[in-house]
């Protein structure tokens, strides 16, 4: 991934503006403020395409990105960037996601982020995590901001987070988390690899 490949393509609500997008497709989720625009700045290496922020809730529309390379303009990869569930109501943050995640065919995988510090599945993450189970959508932890946490701390973090989420959704999550940071960068060409891998470019 070079900062050059990656480009904003548009903000989406309704299936009509992505629908024509047909590359495979990898979508960040979690609770507000988990850090997902900021590690996805990371990912696509370009911190002014993507709007990050301290409050809670700054996502609020489905946020589409591009990725072409020279070496393989014909396998193009969208990134998308989610609004974060919890802060607003369910029924706010609800219809277009639920429509997206059900209908979305080119979807390869979504990354399910969860801040290292607090620890554990909230109710809201496991309601997510039901949905991509009933959707087979597959899905990967990925534990953010892990540069506020001890080393020792991080494993037992993350072997109980996985636990409890194949305890919920066992054949949509990927039996691997990703421990990452945008702070150190930590994790961040671990998630490219596994896109690549999960885009079979
Ligand atoms: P919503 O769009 O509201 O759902 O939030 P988000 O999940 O996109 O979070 P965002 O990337 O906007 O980051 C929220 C806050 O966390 C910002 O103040 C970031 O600077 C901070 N943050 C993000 N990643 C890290 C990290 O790896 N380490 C630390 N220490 N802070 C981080
Ligand atoms: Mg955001």
């Amino acid at each position: 991934f070079s900062q050059r490949d990656a480009k904003f393509l548009f903000t989406a609500t309704k299936p009509e503006q992505y629908k024509r997008l047909s590359n495979p497709e990898f979508t960040f989720a979690g609770r507000s403020n988990v850090g997902k625009s900021s590690l996805i700045s990371a990912v696509l290496r370009s911190q002014s395409l993507v709007k990050t922020s301290k409050k809670p809730g700054h996502t609020s529309t489905l946020n589409f990105f591009g990725l072409t390379s020279s070496t393989y303009p014909e396998s193009a990869i969208t990134v998308v960037d989610m609004p974060g569930y919890g802060f607003r109501s369910r029924d706010d943050w609800g219809q277009f996601i639920m429509e997206y995640l059900s209908t979305r065919k080119e979807l390869k995988r979504v990354f399910l982020l969860v801040e290292a510090k607090v620890g554990e599945l909230k109710t809201t993450d496991l309601s997510f995590l039901e949905l991509v189970e009933h959707h087979n959508v597959p899905t990967q932890l990925l534990l953010t901001k892990t540069d506020k946490l001890k080393r020792t701390d991080l494993n037992i973090v993350s072997g109980k987070v996985l636990r409890a989420a194949m305890d919920v959704a066992p054949t949509a999550v990927v039996p691997e988390v990703i421990c990452c940071s945008y702070k150190t960068k930590v994790g961040v060409d671990a998630i490219q690899e596994a896109i690549l891998r999960a885009s079979g470019v």
